[in-house]
């Protein structure tokens, strides 16, 4: 697929967990867009976007859901095949929907069909809970982004959509599953809203990459959904930004948006929880 605008930073090659790797080593920030369609997934490419995640985020963004809960296998497969034939450089990242890996042969088994779906890694919510899980799919050929902080899938045990590991306590609970996950052979771990200081440390202690949305600007990479970076939310939250205001089209949002990770820019002071 071709669009019109500038393409001069679109990926030259399909990116891979090693790609990713060597840019933790060599502090270069990586560009992660959640989306759900091809052409948004064709966008992000041409605007070199290194990691496309196809969230369960959907169930709220796309299906107007109040949670993620709802959201099923055969949505997540749906959107994860059309944002596979819309691009084909980006690491493409799928989402186990709310308990389909509430044991590590559930996981297999659905973490399979997201691969076979057309996705490069599969993401899970939850801490050192997930060690065997992890080892599981890792083992089989499976790479996996454990996700910690708010997990959006537990809101009715978190009561809200809450920053997490704010007290010393959650901050070391928080500090120690990081570890766990990474041992267990998590290949990527996504902190999501967290403050600044116990991302920071994460980052710091941990030899796999961290993608952050709502966790400061030391993380090695940042998460936005794109209905944020094109102001489709009606109440944003204040870890996002609409990249669009700026930018003439859809394209140039995105590359903004990159630009503004890759140099420090975005998250600003007013995206960050301390
Ligand atoms: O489902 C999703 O899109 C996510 C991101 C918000 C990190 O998990």
């Amino acid at each position: 697929m071709v669009y019109a605008g500038d393409t001069t930073q679109s990926l030259e090659k399909p990116v891979t967990i090693l790609t990713l790797k060597k840019m933790k080593e060599s502090g270069e920030k990586f560009i992660t867009v959640a989306l759900y369609d091809a052409p948004m997934a064709a966008m992000a490419e041409l605007s070199g976007v290194e990691v496309v995640l196809v969230g369960d985020s959907l169930g709220m963004t796309v299906l107007g859901y109040d949670s993620t809960i709802p959201v099923t296998m055969e949505q997540m497969i749906y959107h994860i095949e059309a944002v596979s034939r819309g691009n084909k450089k980006s690491l493409i990242m799928g989402d186990l929907p709310f308990m389909t890996y509430a044991t590590p042969e559930q996981a297999l088994e659905n973490a399979a069909k997201v691969m076979r779906a057309g996705a490069h890694m599969v993401k899970i919510e939850g801490g050192e809970w997930l060690a065997d899980t992890i080892r599981m799919l890792s083992d089989r050929g499976i790479p996996v982004c454990a996700h910690i902080g708010l997990t959006p899938q537990s809101v009715n045990k978190l009561g809200g959509f809450r920053v997490q590991g704010r007290t010393p306590e959650q901050a070391r609970k928080l500090i120690s599953d990081a570890m766990a996950l990474e041992a267990a052979g998590a290949d990527i771990l996504l902190l999501e809203c967290v403050p600044e200081k116990v991302a920071e440390e994460i980052t710091e202690n941990i030899s796999i990459p961290t993608i952050g949305i709502g966790a400061g600007k030391f993380t090695d990479a940042q998460v936005l959904v794109i209905n944020d970076i094109l102001g489709l939310t009606p109440k944003p939250p204040k870890f996002s930004k609409n990249f669009l205001i700026e930018s003439k089209d859809i394209p140039s949002a995105l590359k903004k948006y990159a630009a503004d990770v890759k140099t420090g820019v975005f998250p600003g002071e007013e995206n960050i929880f301390h």
